[in-house]
């Protein structure tokens, strides 16, 4: 999978050569570019942003610069004037191929632009799993009231899957820790990225069903006197299975109720049914 991520603060994704995502790029599974969005101004003070036109407070982030930007990253020949994009991109409609349709693998070949924005819909664990299946991905980082919402605008226009999302009910400085958030969840899907692919399946929000995952434990058995639920060193498979469902069941109407509204019925069992 290959990542363009543009901010004005680009030292800020420095951490990515961390963890498993640093060995996930040392094997080449996946290359990212980080980009500084001031090298697409043209004006001696590099500004990214102006007032708001109707007023208000703060600043709005140029379409000019991030066009010229996005232009380049997405491949698209003299697009400033608004033409199409070029021939690696564009059928002979001049229509980029942003369909998202995928080959054999599951890998879509459009590329797919990402804006976190906190006025947009939140992203879930379904959006990760879908653009785990892009073969590339270009983040654009937000700052002060936000972008142009022209920009959005015309690349969808062209025919680029442009996606918005928020990552939570609540305001952050700028887009780069959304996005930072969004990769993690992304790539931790691609396959050969996690050590145990198991680990993926069995997580909360994944899978028909998407409940929150039932408690974890491990050894020792007791704890500063507490003990883990004693079914579980029981050694009866079964019994271990249908008591974490219950777990996870009853964890999730209590904290996430919302979760269960949209579960799908037909995946609950008789015994789920019960608890
Ligand atoms: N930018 C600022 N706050 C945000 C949020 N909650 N989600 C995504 N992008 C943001």
């Amino acid at each position: 999978m290959d990542i363009d991520i543009v901010s004005v603060f680009p030292e800020y994704f420095d951490v990515l050569n961390l963890s498993l995502f640093g060995k996930a790029i040392d094997r080449g599974l996946v290359t990212v570019h980080t980009h500084n969005l001031r090298q697409w101004t043209h004006d001696v003070h590099q500004s990214v942003d102006d007032t708001p036109v109707g007023g208000g407070a703060g600043m709005v982030m140029k379409p000019e610069v991030w066009a010229e930007c996005i232009d380049e990253l997405l491949g698209f020949g003299g697009a400033v004037d608004g033409s199409a994009p070029d021939a690696d991109t564009a059928d002979a409609n001049g229509t980029a191929d942003a369909n998202g349709t995928a080959d054999a693998n599951g890998t879509a070949d459009a590329p797919v632009l990402i804006f976190p924005n906190p006025s947009a819909p939140v992203f879930t664990q379904q959006d990760a799993t879908e653009l785990s299946r892009a073969r590339h991905l270009v983040f654009g980082c937000g700052r002060y009231e936000g972008y142009d919402a022209r920009i959005p605008v015309y690349y969808r226009e062209r025919g680029v899957d442009v996606r918005e999302y928020s990552i939570g009910d609540y305001v952050l400085n700028g887009g780069e820790v959304a996005v930072s958030v969004m990769l993690e969840a992304i790539t931790r899907l691609l396959p050969g990225f996690m050590g145990n692919a198991a680990s993926i399946v069995e997580e909360s929000y994944t899978g028909a069903n998407a409940l929150l995952e039932h408690n974890q434990y491990t050894k020792p058995a007791t704890w500063r006197g507490i003990g883990v639920p004693p079914v579980l060193i029981s050694g009866d498979h079964g019994k271990v299975d249908r008591f974490r469902r219950d777990e996870a069941l009853e964890k999730t109407s209590r904290i996430r109720p919302d979760l269960i509204e949209r579960l799908d019925c037909a995946t609950l069992s008789k015994a789920d049914r019960k608890t």
